[in-house]
């Protein structure tokens, strides 16, 4: 009998044991790479984005958030991703141009009149079809994220682009960035994100350029004490999913994580505000100085930029004109 007993209580719990690790993997996690550090709003939005997958898969579906570019850089992540290695990454859409040339129009300098104007492109049948663009070449784009607008900064003030004369500046890995900083007439240093800090510091470039959180944050404003508002581009983040892993999951599992991103991209406009604010008023106290830019000089010195689009690239640009004819 009690033996028999002894014997009941433990096959009881093997089968508890085993259907909790049945349970365990049933549920799918999926990994999601990015570069900014915890306190950055892309962290808090993507955290937002694996709480919510969660709550609408009851669980079943998972994403576990890594920041500060521990599965690698943007390019390095993006490189996973197209294998399938990796499910999702955050990429700012300029990285993504060498992998789909679409993403290059978000480079373009001056191309929205206002913010309202760039959540709308973002939200058309154009935004749309940039994030599908890329399909082919490994990946979807699931949701755009808020990424304000990038200027320059370094260690003397930038009022008009003679003053970036002489000056390497740091740009992201982006043809189109690269061509922009040519025609403003400085010298462009393609260099990733993780490198900018000490190559600041040491002079390997003069300047950088980006936005007010990821200046502050990324701590590039111990070492580039003058942000210059001249607000050249405004370039999105993108968060994207592997086309391997994508087509794995089923239909379920898909719209969920469209509904989560979708609520991550809301859920971002309004942190990116309040971190606008907050991380300008930081490096202030730190000793930072944001400087008021007349644009008309730099949006003048990129408008032959244009000419030359319409004349080489005919296609990109009528997608350029359809753009500016969205209100
Ligand atoms: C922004 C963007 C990052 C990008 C960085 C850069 O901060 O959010 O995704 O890596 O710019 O300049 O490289």
């Amino acid at each position: 009998m009690k033996l028999s007993s002894k014997f009941t209580l433990s096959s009881l719990m093997s089968a508890v044991l085993l259907s909790l690790s049945m349970n365990a993997s049933a549920a799918t996690t999926l990994k999601l790479s990015h570069n900014q550090n915890r306190a950055h709003p892309v962290h808090e939005a993507l955290q937002f984005m694996a709480t919510r997958t969660a709550e609408l898969s009851g669980g079943e579906l998972k994403v576990r958030v890594y920041p500060d570019a521990q599965l690698g850089s943007q390019r390095e992540s993006l490189e996973l991703v197209q294998k399938g290695a990796l499910a999702l990454a955050k990429s700012n859409a300029a990285e993504l141009e060498a992998f789909s040339k679409p993403y290059g129009i978000y480079n373009l300098p001056y191309l929205f009149d206002s913010k309202e104007h760039y959540h709308k492109v973002m939200e058309s049948d154009i935004g749309k079809q940039i994030l599908e663009s890329s399909k082919q070449n490994g990946f979807i784009g699931l949701a755009y994220l808020d990424a304000g607008a990038r200027s320059f900064y370094t260690s003397k003030p930038i009022k008009t682009p003679e003053d970036l004369k002489g000056l390497k500046v740091r740009v992201q890995p982006s043809p189109t960035a690269v061509n922009m900083v040519k025609y403003l007439g400085g010298n462009p240093t393609p260099l990733a994100y993780g490198e900018l800090y000490t190559a600041l510091q040491q002079g390997v470039v003069d300047a950088a350029e980006n936005n007010i959180p990821s200046y502050t944050l990324s701590r590039h404003s111990e070492v580039s004490k003058y942000f210059s508002e001249d607000e050249h581009t405004m370039v999105p983040d993108v968060l994207v999913i592997s086309s391997k892993v994508w087509d794995s999951l089923d239909k379920k599992s898909q719209e969920t994580l469209q509904q989560a991103a979708l609520e991550a991209t809301l859920k971002m406009r309004d942190l990116w505000v309040a971190s606008e604010n907050k991380e300008r008023e930081s490096a202030i106290k730190q000793g930072s100085t944001f400087v008021e830019v007349d644009k008309a000089a730099f949006k003048a010195a990129v408008k032959p930029m244009y000419e030359a689009l319409e004349k080489e690239a005919p296609e990109t640009y009528k997608i350029v004109e359809e753009i500016r004819k969205i209100k």
